[in-house]
């Protein structure tokens, strides 16, 4: 099977996303600091970009948590890789950022984990939605892009590890050689 990608969001849209995203958060976090909170691995790309344009003071902490394996259909099963360096979060306003929402099932088993340590807040910001997917029901703070139901890569994204570096999101197809 041959991997071909289609590119579905150019860097320029994913740039100008990032820079809407972060006047919102500017905004909304205006007078307080915020606690950016990554989701490993596939977050760190849309992470960095964000956190440069965040205006409020920020500290950062990373979490890896996976529901997926080496496959494109979710296993629904869910694992704290690694957690947090700084397990107290209590009285800290928290913004989890995510590559991808898809089942929701990550960020709901993450939002819960988080959410008995006691923050002053707790939100989250994903770069990519699929609500179509969706099996849990779970609300989302900021999003960039709504897209339909199909295995994307790029930008942080994964398939079984490879493409995360490029720069621009596309659509993972398979095609018979
Ligand atoms: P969820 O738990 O089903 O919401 O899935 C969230 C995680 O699954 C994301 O952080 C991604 O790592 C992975 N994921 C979901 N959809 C895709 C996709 O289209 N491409 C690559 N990874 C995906
Ligand atoms: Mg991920």
């Amino acid at each position: 099977m041959k991997e071909v990608i289609h590119e579905m969001i150019s860097e320029k849209q994913i740039e100008e996303k990032i820079e809407e995203l972060a006047k919102q958060l500017n905004r909304d976090y205006e007078g307080k600091s915020l606690h950016l909170i990554c989701i490993l691995k596939g977050g760190v790309f849309f992470f960095t970009e964000l956190a440069k344009k965040i205006k409020v003071p920020v500290t950062v902490d990373f979490m890896e948590a996976s529901s997926y394996g080496n496959a494109t259909v979710s296993s629904g099963e869910l694992a704290i890789d690694k957690d947090l360096d700084e397990v107290i979060i209590e009285g800290k306003h928290c913004l989890i950022v995510e590559d991808i929402i898809d089942s929701g099932n990550t960020l709901s088993l993450v939002k819960k984990m988080l959410m008995a340590r006691n923050p002053a807040s707790l939100k989250c910001c994903t770069l990519l939605d699929k609500p179509d997917r969706r099996e849990v029901e779970i609300e989302v703070d900021y999003k960039g892009f709504i897209i339909p139901d199909r295995f994307v890569v790029g930008y942080g994204l994964d398939y079984a590890e490879k493409y995360r570096n490029l720069s621009y999101i596309g659509n993972l197809e398979f095609i018979e050689e």
